[in-house]
């Protein structure tokens, strides 16, 4: 029998709007409680250095108005594991972040970076909060993310969702060759960035992936169809590759 797949909605972009204005509308955190209505197993959201759409309010308000775990995705900073030992959220996702991207445009250099991960995830871990890193689908990168004793992975499909035709294949490949491995050295594997409806299926397909992040696209088809819509739709196309799987 096929496990549950989680969906964590991912509500960054409604912040991007209000943002685009200043004021309060629309309200990422109303965008929560509509998306747990509507099937999200927990809510993600990116507290960005430069405060570009998630605010630190936002945060506070995720953590106390939502009934479904936070993931809180994070850079290794001085300044956000202070914001997450303060909330404890469900989890906290490590991303590298750099000023002038669009937007998370690769994975976290594990393998280099070893040194300067260790106290963050060992802070965190201590404080009970699940420690995820968001990698690049590459056995290296996880075998130093099992070093550094973090529990869970979120393996970056930006890449494949950006690929077409036999590039699409490759990297699709090296996504199913990466949970395989996750799941044999002990990792939880978690996958996201860039999917849609379209791309998807492939990847709830994969046995191991226990939970997709997903955030632009949902919020994008709510302009069309509305969010509850729009996240069940999502719902319905992973619950359905999963059972075939
Ligand atoms: N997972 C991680 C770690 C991310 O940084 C992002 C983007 O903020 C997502 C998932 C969601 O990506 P998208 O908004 O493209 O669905």
């Amino acid at each position: 029998m096929s496990t549950h797949l989680r969906l964590g909605v991912n509500i960054d972009h409604v912040a991007t709007i209000r943002n685009a204005r200043g004021g309060i509308h629309p309200d990422p955190v109303e965008a929560a409680k509509l998306a747990v209505e509507a099937g999200a197993d927990g809510i993600t959201a990116h507290l960005r250095e430069d405060r570009r759409h998630i605010s630190d309010n936002d945060i506070t308000r995720l953590c106390t108005e939502v009934d479904k775990p936070l993931n809180f995705e994070m850079a290794a900073t001085e300044e956000m594991l202070e914001i997450a030992l303060r909330h404890k959220p469900h989890a906290a996702c490590i991303v590298p972040e750099n000023r002038a991207e669009r937007t998370t445009e690769g994975g976290l250099d594990v393998v280099g970076g070893f040194d300067r991960l260790v106290p963050y995830v060992n802070t965190l871990t201590k404080a009970g909060i699940k420690v995820s890193l968001f990698i690049e689908a590459d056995p290296q990168q996880l075998d130093r993310a099992v070093a550094l004793g973090a529990p869970i992975v979120e393996l970056h499909t930006g890449a494949y969702c950006e690929a077409t035709g036999a590039d699409r294949e490759r990297e699709l490949a090296r996504i199913i060759k990466a949970a395989a491995h996750a799941e044999k050295v002990g990792l939880e594997c978690h996958a996201g960035h860039g999917l849609t409806l379209d791309t998807v299926e492939p990847i709830a397909a994969i046995a191991s992936i226990a939970e997709l992040n997903i955030g632009h696209f949902l919020v994008g088809e709510a302009i069309f169809f509305g969010l509850e819509k729009s996240i069940q739709a999502m719902r319905a196309r992973m619950d359905k590759a999963r059972d075939q799987s």
